[in-house]
């Protein structure tokens, strides 16, 4: 069996603690969808309670780490090297339609590079984990990005810019692009698990623009952990800057990237 560190233990537990609210409420938006009030608020309140529990089992751990987190911005922690870099609930649209795609995104950035991260569906309850140096993990197996070298065989992911942000055009160019050139494009709706999809080979690549920290901290590590490269799309190594994020195995990282370059 994999062992995991007293860091990741830390936030799996959390996850865990936080995932009982997730599917406790994930089952009353099932019903809401038909309600002429719609579940709007009911999920922003989902995503709050989740954000609170993982904020409080995180803190109680490490009481010096700072934090950024989705809803609640930055904390300085005393500890001026480590911080938690949380999305609370990663693909809410998914969750507002009742459809069972969803994660708690966990990171934790040592020295301004993303050092450790859990992601966590806590409906299919896959867990992925990894850190720095010790490998990336689903569950309790190995992960290891695909084999795929070749375009046309490859499946890749994408995030489409929500409505009021982002550049709608270029992202069009972009899938048209792709598309082209490949065996298929799926925009699955949460970016932390296009990420972790990544790292366990059942997507070739993906890229998406532009991205928050939260979104992609904990990924980042799975996908280099399992052996794949992670760039923005024009290469450069300011991902969680810049929210441009090209992640693909080592054999389809360039092309994609090129492809993606000549838009
Ligand atoms: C979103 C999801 C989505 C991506 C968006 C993100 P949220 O996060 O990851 O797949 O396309 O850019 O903002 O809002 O569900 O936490
Ligand atoms: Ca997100
Ligand atoms: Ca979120």
């Amino acid at each position: 069996m994999a062992a995991r560190s007293p860091l990741v233990n830390v936030m799996v537990n959390a996850a865990y603690k936080a995932a009982k609210g997730l599917i406790r409420d994930f089952g009353e938006v099932e019903h809401l969808q038909v309600s002429k009030k719609g579940p709007a608020d009911f999920v922003s309140q989902a995503d709050l309670k989740s954000e609170q529990i993982l904020k409080r089992e995180l803190s109680k751990a490490r009481p010096d780490y700072g934090f950024l987190m989705e809803e609640g911005g930055g904390t300085a922690g005393k500890d001026n090297s480590n911080r938690w870099i949380v999305d609370p609930l990663d693909g809410t649209l998914n969750f507002l339609h009742g459809i069972p795609h969803f994660a708690i995104s966990i990171g934790v950035e040592r020295d301004g590079e993303p050092f450790a991260g859990v992601i966590y569906n806590p409906i299919s309850n896959e867990l992925y984990w990894a850190e720095k140096g010790q490998g990336a993990h689903l569950n309790e197996r190995r992960l290891r990005v695909s084999a795929r070298r070749k375009m046309e065989e490859a499946l890749i992911g994408t995030g489409a810019p929500f409505l009021g942000h982002g550049d709608h055009i270029r992202f069009v160019r972009q899938a048209e692009v792709v598309i082209g050139k490949t065996a298929g494009l799926r925009r699955m709706g949460a970016a932390a698990l296009d990420l972790a999809y990544v790292a366990s080979g059942r997507l070739d690549g993906f890229w998406e623009e532009p991205l928050n920290p939260w979104d992609i901290c904990a990924g980042i590590v799975l996908v280099r952990e399992a052996g794949g490269y992670v760039t923005e799309i024009g290469g450069g190594g300011g991902m969680m800057t810049s929210g441009s994020v090209l992640a693909a195995n080592d054999q389809l990282h360039r092309p994609l990237g090129d492809l993606l370059r000549g838009i």
